[in-house]
């Protein structure tokens, strides 16, 4: 029920009385060819696959402060005052369930909307009762459930996450590694529920949880939605490596001023949007294979909290590239976005495909829709995920063509029209 999370219900809210378009919305807006080019195929994608329709959609969710979404969305101050008054009964009503919180994980954040004091395994069976109790109450046929709380502290995994029961007794024995982030994908995933990362958290990327999502054949995918800096990241990149022009070096700062700037202003919080930030680039530009081009590059990214900035951040990045015969030259971006503009769509796309691939069996990390993540979880551990926009967007496109039966593209049949 912060910004991101606000900004998407209230979108959806408008966008299906016809106030507003989903724009940034592949589901909503984006086409797809089918067959040859000759063929003269392309339909809309939600036409193509079976998607939920934006009107059977209803929204919940936990947070720690006690804000309902109308109030939560004006302090967010993503959308302006018209849109908001106008879909004010329908936000108010969207109240925030008592939230799993541990002040360790998240130091910057001080609400008082949080469950009684109890075991983790009690907090993980609330938080069941809760997601049954929003569905019996709403009469859904079907939940996803897609993480837009804080960015918690970085942690890499421990003994308690090897395995299912060394995670379950840890929740019993409410071990200090176990974060609230992972009680919540516990709980979805224990009733079956896909579920989505859009933090930098480490909630879905070890083997207990992905143990549950093999016994229950859950769908899951993260992390981090790729939204600003590292959007145009993966946008540019390609492009440099596609033309083997070199890189020295990748500096990108950012200023914002929102509750996540706040949050990311612990150190602890930015190392897990570092870490994330940073895997970027040696993907796509694979400096092993390419050592003369991308051998010794400087990556540096910043986050600094700035208030005045609000959402609307501003991400500079200096990137000092070079050409033939090694001469230099540089490029500057200065990207004034609105962050959670362009994560709400992504949250959207992520509900409505994740739900198509659970109901296609489609279990276990979701890679096809990488397109969406900063920090893709690649299906295996010596598999590299893909950072590349273009190569996400195809893979995203073919398996839906795959889910329909028909035949991907590959640009390689034995007619030229292909
Ligand atoms: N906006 C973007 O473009 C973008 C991009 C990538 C990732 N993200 C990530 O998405 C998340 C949400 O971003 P935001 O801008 O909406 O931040 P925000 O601070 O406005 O919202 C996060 C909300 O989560 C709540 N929260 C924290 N811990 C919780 C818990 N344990 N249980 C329930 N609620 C909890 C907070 O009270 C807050 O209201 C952040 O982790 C951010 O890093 C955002």
């Amino acid at each position: 029920m912060g910004a991101v999370g606000t900004t998407f219900i209230a979108g959806v809210l408008a966008i299906r009385r016809g106030l507003a378009s989903p724009i940034g919305s592949l589901t909503q807006m984006g086409t797809i060819r089918i067959g040859k080019r000759t063929d003269d195929n392309v339909q809309p994608i939600k036409d193509y696959v079976p998607l939920a329709d934006l009107k059977d959609l209803v929204f919940g969710g936990w947070d720690v402060f006690s804000d309902d979404a109308y109030v939560a969305a004006k302090r967010a101050g993503v959308l302006e005052s018209p849109i908001l008054e106008e879909l004010g009964d329908e936000l108010r009503a969207i109240k925030p369930m008592p939230a799993v919180f541990e002040q360790e994980y998240v130091r910057n954040l001080h609400g008082d909307n949080i469950k009684p004091d109890a075991s983790k395994w009690e907090w993980a069976q609330a938080l069941i009762a809760d997601i049954e109790a929003f569905k019996a109450k709403h009469g859904c046929t079907r939940l996803v459930g897609v993480w837009c709380g804080s960015t918690e502290i970085y942690k890499q995994p421990g003994a308690v996450h090897q395995t299912l029961a060394a995670f379950e007794q840890g929740l019993r024995d409410s071990d200090p590694d176990i974060a609230p982030s992972q009680i919540y994908a516990y709980a979805f995933m224990k009733l079956g529920i896909p579920y989505a990362n859009g933090a930098p958290n480490l909630s879905l990327d070890f083997p207990a949880i992905m143990e549950l999502a093999r016994q229950n054949s859950v769908a899951v995918t993260g992390k981090d939605f790729k939204t600003g800096q590292t959007l145009m990241k993966t946008i540019l990149a390609p492009g440099l490596k596609a033309r083997m022009l070199g890189v020295h070096g990748w500096y990108s700062t950012n200023i914002l001023g929102n509750r996540d700037g706040e949050v990311l202003d612990d150190p602890d919080s930015f190392k897990s949007k570092e870490v994330s930030k940073l895997g970027v680039l040696d993907t796509i530009f694979e400096p092993k294979r390419n050592p003369e081009l991308y051998g010794d590059i400087h990556h540096v990214v910043r986050i600094n909290y700035y208030p005045p900035r609000g959402d609307n951040k501003e991400g500079w990045d200096n990137i000092d590239i070079f050409g033939w015969l090694g001469y230099p030259m540089q490029i500057k971006i200065d990207f004034l976005c609105r962050d959670s503009i362009l994560a709400a769509p992504i949250v959207l796309d992520l509900a409505l495909f994740m739900d198509l691939a659970q109901r296609a069996k489609l279990s276990g990390v979701q890679e096809w829709l990488s397109f969406y993540w900063k920090s893709p979880q690649p299906v295996q551990d010596d598999v590299y995920p893909e950072h590349d926009l273009f190569i996400q967007h195809t893979k995203l496109k073919n398996t839906l063509r795959h889910l329909m039966g028909d035949d991907p593209i590959t640009h390689l049949g034995a007619e030229y029209y292909d």
